[in-house]
C-alpha cells in the first residue's frame, strides 16, 4: 500500500480493519530496524527529517566518512517520507551576496533533486530568520538608531550574528551588524525579491515552506523579538513574508515556525500572534513547533500544548524534533539557539536510554491523540551523528544508524494505536 509515493497524509483514506494485523516491515533494512517510521505512521501523519549536504550529494562531511554517509542516505530512504534541508535554503546560504549573482542555489538543488527522486514531501526551510542571515540584507545609508553602539549592539548577538560558536563555522562568520541600515522599503523590496526568487525557482516541488521562523520574544511581555527585521521594517514583516511567500506559490503551504512553544508564557504569544495574522486575512496556514525538547517533556506537556494551539484551527507540524537525552541543555525560553547547541555537553544520564524511550513514546501518544491537528513530525535529523544536538544523543538512531530503545518504543505505540482503530 502506498509504497513510495508522496500521497499526501491527509489524503489517506483510513481502512477500516486493516489495522492490528498489519506489519510495519518486510524487510530487514540497512540500519538493522525491523520496522519503519514512515509505514508505521503512514496513515496519520508524514515522519521527515533534516537533511543536509552531505546526504544529499553523497559527500563525505565534517563529521562522517563516505561509507557512513552511504549509511545515512540508505536509512533515510528506509525511515522517512518527508525531508527538509537542515541549512541549505536559509539566507546566508541560498542568498550570500547582493546583486544579479547573489544566489547560490547548488545545495538547494541538490536537496530538491534528493527528495524528488525518492518520492518524498518537501519542506522548505527558511524564508525571514533573525539568524543565518548576511549582514548586507539589513546594511543600507540610514544611520542607526541613537543608542546603537557597538556595546548596545552586542544585545543582538543573539539575534543577528552567527558568532564563535557552531554558527561562525561552515562561512557563516558575520559580527553584529551596527552600521547604517536599509530604509523600511530597501529592506521589503530585499525580502521581496529573495522570496519570490527562492520560493518560485521551487514552485510545485516544495510544498511547505516556514516562511518566518523564531520571530516570538522568549522572556518579558513583547510578543515579538528584537531583530533587524522588526527594527527596520516594523512588526508587519511577518504578514508580508507571509504575502510574498503566496504570491509566489499560491499552492504552498505556508508555516510559521518557532520553539520553545511547550512553555505556556511563549505559546500564549504564539498564539496572539497567530491570530492577530488571522485577523488581518494573511495567508498562514500551518503551525510548525519545532519540539527542541530533554526528556523531562512528555505526554502531558505536549498534550497541553497540542490542545492549546489546536484552538487557531490551523494544522500543527511538528518541524525540529529531538530530545535531548543529557541533563539539562533542553531550548529554554532563556537561551538561544547558539548556545543550546553546546549545552548538551556532560551529564548524560545513565539510564539515558530507558528515559529517551519514554520520553519520546509520550511524545508519540500525544501526536497520535492530536492527529486530526498533527499532519508532519519532522526530526532534526535522521541519527545522532549528524544531529546539531549530538551529544545529547537526542535522536531514534544512533551513530551507527542502528535503532535505539526509543525508536522500538515509537513504533510500538504506532502499534497499539492502530491495533485499536
Ligand atoms: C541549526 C542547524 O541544525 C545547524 O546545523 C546550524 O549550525 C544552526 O541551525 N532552529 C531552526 C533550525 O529553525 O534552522 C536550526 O538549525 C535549529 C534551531
Amino acid at each position: 500500500m502506498l509504497s513510495g509515493t508522496a500521497t499526501p497524509a491527509s489524503e489517506i483514506t483510513r481502512k477500516v480493519g486493516d489495522f492490528g494485523t498489519q506489519e510495519f516491515v518486510a524487510k530487514r533494512g540497512e540500519s538493522g530496524a525491523t520496522a519503519s517510521l514512515k509505514d508505521a505512521f503512514r496513515d496519520r501523519f508524514y515522519v521527515g527529517t533534516a537533511i543536509n549536504r552531505a546526504i544529499t550529494t553523497g559527500a563525505g562531511g565534517l563529521r562522517r566518512s563516505p561509507e557512513q554517509v552511504a549509511k545515512d542516505i540508505a536509512q533515510v530512504k528506509e525511515q522517512f517520507n518527508q525531508v527538509v534541508a537542515e541549512n541549505e535554503m536559509k539566507w546566508a546560504l541560498i542568498h550570500p551576496r547582493a546583486g544579479a549573482n547573489g544566489y547560490d542555489f547548488a545545495s538547494a538543488d541538490a536537496f530538491v533533486n534528493f527528495g524528488l527522486s525518492n518520492n518524498m514531501y518537501l519542506v522548505g526551510h527558511t524564508l525571514v530568520w533573525h539568524a543565518q542571515t548576511p549582514q548586507w540584507v539589513f546594511a543600507g545609508t540610514n544611520p542607526p538608531p541613537a543608542g546603537v553602539t557597538n556595546s548596545t549592539a552586542r544585545a543582538f548577538a543573539n539575534t543577528n550574528t552567527f558568532g564563535t560558536n557552531r554558527f561562525g563555522r561552515g562561512g557563516f562568520g558575520f559580527g553584529p551588524y551596527t552600521g547604517p541600515r536599509a530604509s523600511r522599503e530597501e529592506l521589503l523590496e530585499r525580502m521581496r525579491d529573495h522570496i519570490h526568487t527562492v520560493v518560485g525557482r521551487y514552485k510545485g516541488k516544495i510544498k511547505v515552506w516556514d516562511v518566518v521562523n523564531e520571530a516570538l520574544a522568549d522572556g518579558g511581555t513583547n510578543v515579538l523579538r528584537k531583530s533587524l527585521w522588526l527594527e527596520i521594517i516594523g512588526p508587519d514583516f511577518i504578514a508580508k513574508a507571509f504575502q510574498y511567500a503566496h504570491e509566489a506559490d499560491p499552492e504552498a503551504i505556508l508555516r510559521y515556525n518557532d520553539y520553545s512553544l511547550e512553555n505556556p508564557a511563549k505559546r500564549h504569544k504564539l498564539i496572539t500572534l497567530i491570530r492577530s495574522l488571522q485577523e488581518q486575512k494573511v495567508p498562514v496556514h500551518a503551525i510548525g513547533s519545532q519540539a527542541h525538547l530533554n526528556v523531562s517533556t512528555g505526554y502531558e506537556e505536549m498534550d497541553q500544548a497540542l490542545t492549546e494551539m489546536a484552538t487557531l484551527g490551523l494544522p500543527i507540524h511538528i518541524t525540529e524534533l529531538d530530545v535531548n537525552s543529557a541533563q539539562g541543555g533542553q531550548r529554554t525560553t532563556g537561551a538561544d539557539i547558539s548556545s543550546n547547541a553546546t549545552t548538551t555537553q556532560g551529564g548524560l544520564v545513565s539510564d539515558a536510554d530507558r528515559k529517551l524511550a519514554e520520553a519520546y513514546a509520550g511524545l508519540f501518544r500525544a501526536f497520535i491523540k492530536h492527529e486530526k491537528s498533527v499532519k508532519v513530525v519532522t526530526f532534526w535529523g535522521p541519527n545522532d551523528a549528524n544531529s546539531w544536538r549530538a551529544n545529547g544523543k537526542p535522536l531514534l538512531f544512533d551513530g551507527n544508524n542502528q535503532p535505539k530503545p526509543a525508536f522500538a518504543a515509537v513504533i510500538a505505540e504506532a502499534k497499539k494505536a492502530n491495533a485499536v482503530k
